[in-house]
Parts: C-alpha cells; structure tokens; sequence
C-alpha cells in the first residue's frame, strides 16, 4: 500500500518540500506520497489524531507548530528535547517519535562548503526558532566561541542558559557586534531582515568584517540577500539557505526510508520551484 507522508503548517502553500521528497520517491522508486496540510492553531491536535488513525509514515512540521506539537508525540530525540522544537516527526510503530533536523541540516550544509565549526568563532544573529536549532546544534561541535547578537537581548540569554552544551558565548548587541565583528570566522544570519519583501535591509554593517570570513543566512528568497551581497563585495565567502533547507529535508528522508539522497538532485528540483516564487 503507498506510504503517506507530508508537512503541516500555517501557511503551507508555497512549501516546496511535497515537490522535493516526491521527487526523490520517484527518484528511488518508493511508492509513497508527500502531501501539505493546511493545519490551523485551533486544529494541530485533531490533525494529529487522524495521523494517527490513518498510520501516516512520517511528516515536518512547520511554522507555527514547531513547539505546540511536542505534548502530542510519543518520544522526543534528545536534541530535539534540547531545542525544544520539531520540525520531523517518524511514525516507528505507531509511537511518533519528534525529531529536529533544521540544525543539523544547518550544520550538514556548512561542512559541504569545506566549513569547520571545531576552530571557528561563531556568531549567530537572531534568537528565534531556527538560531536556537543552530545555537544547540553548532555548540555541540565545540567553537572556539559561539555569540549570539539579538534585538531582544532576553531571548539569546534564554538560548544560552538551555543550551545543554558547554561553549564560551556572550550576548551582544548589533552595537556591539559590529564593532567586534573582526572577531568572528563564520556568522550566521537567521532573522528575517532581508528576506522579501524588505530585501533592501540587513542585519549588520559588515564593514569590520574579517578577511576571511564565511558568511551564511538561512534566506533562499532572495538567493542572495543584502548582507550576503555586502559580505561578498568584502571578499567574504557567502551561503544562502538553500543549503540548510535541502539538508534538513534530505535528513528526514534518510530517517523515513534509510535512504541518503541526492543532494544535487534536491537542490535543482528546490532551485526549479524556486524559479516561480523568487523576487
Ligand atoms: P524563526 O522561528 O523563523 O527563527 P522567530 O522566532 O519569529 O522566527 O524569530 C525571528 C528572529 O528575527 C528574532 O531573532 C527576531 O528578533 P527579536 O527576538 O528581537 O524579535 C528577529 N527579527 C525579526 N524582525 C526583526 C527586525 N525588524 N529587527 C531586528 N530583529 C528582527
């Protein structure tokens, strides 16, 4: 019988994950389906009691479910306890088990690009979602330093004070960060400043930018934002998030059908949707 899988959010029209999990279905000749759910606040517990009922084999989980959907799962893995979001879920016997691949999927696209984390000073900027994914998941492989810069101090202060891992880390503000921002290997963008339709802002003057440096934002629309284009005019390397939503995706496919993907295949098909959305 063909297995159902697929993603609940609101909204969840413009996923692009039903095309890039049906294509690698097709691709490895599974006979499964991945379908979007349009899934309201007031209907995340009926809409996963029908999983339920009808033994779906695995689906994400997306904005703004992310967190609500933990009481209602089985089991937790433990970095996504730690997080304390889930973005996959897979059904193991009918016990769903929450798991979080944003981080590692993060972290997966980084090292593709020859970045290590091990040596490195880190900042993240933004303390949402997605930098506490990255937060947890970029401490665990030990930099050197890993600071957080937010608009609302208190919320990198709560990542910091959760993060199950040890690293040195101080919360700055973009004041402060841009003046230190020599310091800093490798920062990761993951607000939403930049992102259409307010492509013309950044986060961050990058004028003391590190020769050297590598710059990543969890953008993909547009591929390359405001501060990637500042950092690459200052003769840094750039990542859009591209990387990070093909790698979180091809980590659940692997949990759902013990298959490694094709990245390149992921990354075309994503880039093709991508043709009909991008500003
Ligand atoms: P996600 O789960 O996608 O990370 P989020 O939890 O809403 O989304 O987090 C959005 C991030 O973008 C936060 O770091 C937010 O800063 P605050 O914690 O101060 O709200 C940041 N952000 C969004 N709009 C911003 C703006 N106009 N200026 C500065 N920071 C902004």
């Amino acid at each position: 019988m063909k297995k159902l899988f697929g993603v609940i959010g609101d909204p969840i029209s413009h996923s692009m994950s039903p095309a890039m999990h049906n294509e690698l279905f097709k691709i490895y000749n599974i006979d499964a389906h991945y379908q979007p759910f349009h899934v309201s606040r007031g209907n995340l517990n009926d809409a996963i009691k029908g999983f339920r009922a009808i033994g779906i084999a695995g689906f994400n989980i997306t904005v703004p479910h992310k967190e609500a959907i933990i009481p209602l799962l089985d089991e937790l893995d433990p970095l996504a306890e730690a997080i304390g979001a889930v973005n996959t879920v897979v059904n193991q016997e009918g016990k769903l088990i929450g798991c979080n691949t944003d981080g590692s999927g993060f972290v997966k696209g980084l090292l593709n690009q020859n970045q290590s984390i091990n040596d490195k000073k880190v900042l993240i900027v933004g303390a949402g979602g997605a930098a506490r994914a990255i937060y947890f998941t970029i401490a665990k492989e030990a930099p050197e330093l890993l600071d957080i810069c937010n608009r609302t101090p208190e919320r990198a202060e709560q990542i910091l004070n959760d993060c199950p891992f040890e690293v040195p880390s101080r919360v700055l503000n973009r004041q402060k960060a841009e003046e230190s921002l020599e310091t800093y290997d490798l920062i990761v963008q993951t607000t939403s400043i930049g992102m259409h339709p307010d492509i013309g802002q950044s986060p961050l003057s990058v004028h003391k930018l590190k020769p050297g440096a590598f710059v990543s934002d969890i953008i993909y629309n547009p591929l390359q934002t405001r501060l990637l284009k500042e950092a690459a005019v200052k003769g840094a390397g750039i990542q859009n998030g591209i990387d990070m939503f093909v790698y979180q995706g091809a980590l659940a496919f692997e949990m759902w059908t013990g298959i490694g993907p094709d990245i390149e295949r992921m990354r075309q098909k994503v880039l093709n949707q991508l043709g009909g959305l991008l500003c």
